[in-house]
């Protein structure tokens, strides 16, 4: 068995973020003792917490350690009085946004995995749902989140620039045309390029890409359909590619898919180092209430060793042993409905434990 060194940079972030990636590292000290893995742990400030510390949203020890790290395990950023003082100068999204930047992390794959255990959590009907398995390439470093932002001297005028360069569309389509390969050859890509110049800079470009995958069915798609499509017939789609903004709702939207946003991991990478973390935010309205789904956070750590590492057995175990928490009927209150037992709804550590203890049996079993 090959035996892998690696330093892994936590970044737990604000809310809920500490109390999910705890157990996303655990997962990983986990799987390292388990297959002989030898992974170094450090930590770092981002978001509201190092704001409150240094003033800045990602400080520069931080940047510093995430450069030298293998990768990155990150949980969520944001606070309240944020949200409700949209005068704020200095905001704790700055600093994932400045992040992915710095570190190139321009494609964000969010696979949409659906247990089957979990039909009943969606409020689609199961029916629509069986059998969907979507994989998500969301551009990130590009876009409206990007673009130069105004405001006129009178305070009452207000523009983002929504703006793409073609090498940008042309990097995450290959991504998502590599990956749809892998899959079953369809990909949909999703633009507003009826009114948009930077959405047929995209479908144009995306259309010359396409011809070099000649075995992918692509289709391309506007993104109101797009996000009606989605929850009218899930299944109709396999890899979607669609830019930063359209990606960040579809998305969400999509998360109900699976049941829950503390479902969903994600995988943000360029060429570089690879960044993980759950989609859902910081939450908190249920934080340092042990309430908190630490599913996404563990799930996030899978797609880290699979596409990071290349460790695909380790990774694969993590979502059969994910599996088998919920088929044995256990539940965070997230994902519980009125079918669940009550005394199998558990909070966020003794679902991490008993993850943690799922695992050990599956290794020695075999
Ligand atoms: C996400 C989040 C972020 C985004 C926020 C926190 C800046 O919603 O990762 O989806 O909009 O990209
Ligand atoms: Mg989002």
């Amino acid at each position: 068995m090959h035996k892998m060194k690696k330093n892994i940079l936590v970044i737990p972030g604000d809310g809920i973020g500490p109390e999910v990636t705890t157990w996303g590292k655990a997962v990983l000290e986990k799987v390292a003792s388990l297959f002989g893995h030898e992974f170094t742990f450090q930590e770092a400030l981002m978001g509201h917490v190092a704001i409150e510390a240094t003033g800045d949203p990602l400080p520069a020890e931080t940047l510093e350690k995430a450069k030298e790290s293998d990768a990155i395990l990150f949980g969520a950023v944001g606070h309240a009085k944020y949200d409700n003082d949209p005068t704020a100068k200095v905001r704790p999204e700055q600093g994932l946004l400045k992040i992915r930047k710095e570190l190139g992390l321009y494609a964000n794959l969010r696979p949409i995995l659906l247990f089957d255990e979990l039909l009943n959590a969606s409020s689609i009907k199961p029916s629509i749902l069986k059998g969907t398995d979507i994989l998500f390439f969301r551009e990130l470093t590009g876009d409206v989140y990007f673009g130069e932002k105004n405001r006129s001297a009178d305070g009452n005028t207000a523009s983002d620039l929504m703006i793409y360069q073609r090498y940008e569309i042309e990097r995450i389509a290959h991504k998502a045309f590599q990956a749809a390969m892998t899959r079953s050859k369809r990909l949909c890509s999703v633009d507003k390029a009826n009114v948009l110049e930077s959405s047929r800079l995209w479908r144009e470009t995306v259309q010359e890409i396409a011809k070099q995958y000649p075995e992918v069915h692509t289709e391309h798609m506007f993104i109101d359909n797009a996000a009606m499509q989605l929850i009218k017939d899930p299944k109709r789609f396999d890899v979607v590619l669609t830019a930063n903004l359209f990606g960040d709702i579809l998305t969400d939207e999509a998360s109900q898919i699976a049941g829950s946003m503390g479902m969903l991991a994600s995988a943000s990478i360029g060429d570089g180092i690879g960044f993980y973390e759950p989609i859902h935010g910081s939450a908190h309205d249920i934080a340092g209430k042990d309430l908190a789904n630490p599913l996404a956070s563990i799930l996030s750590a899978s797609l880290m060793l699979d596409i990071s590492f290349g460790l695909k057995t380790e990774a694969e175990l993590i979502i059969t042993v994910v599996k088998q928490v919920l088929a044995e009927g256990f539940r965070t209150n997230d994902i519980a409905d009125e079918s669940t037992n009550p005394y199998q709804v558990l909070g966020s550590k003794e679902m991490g434990k008993l993850i943690l203890k799922f695992i050990d049996q599956q290794v020695y079993s075999h």
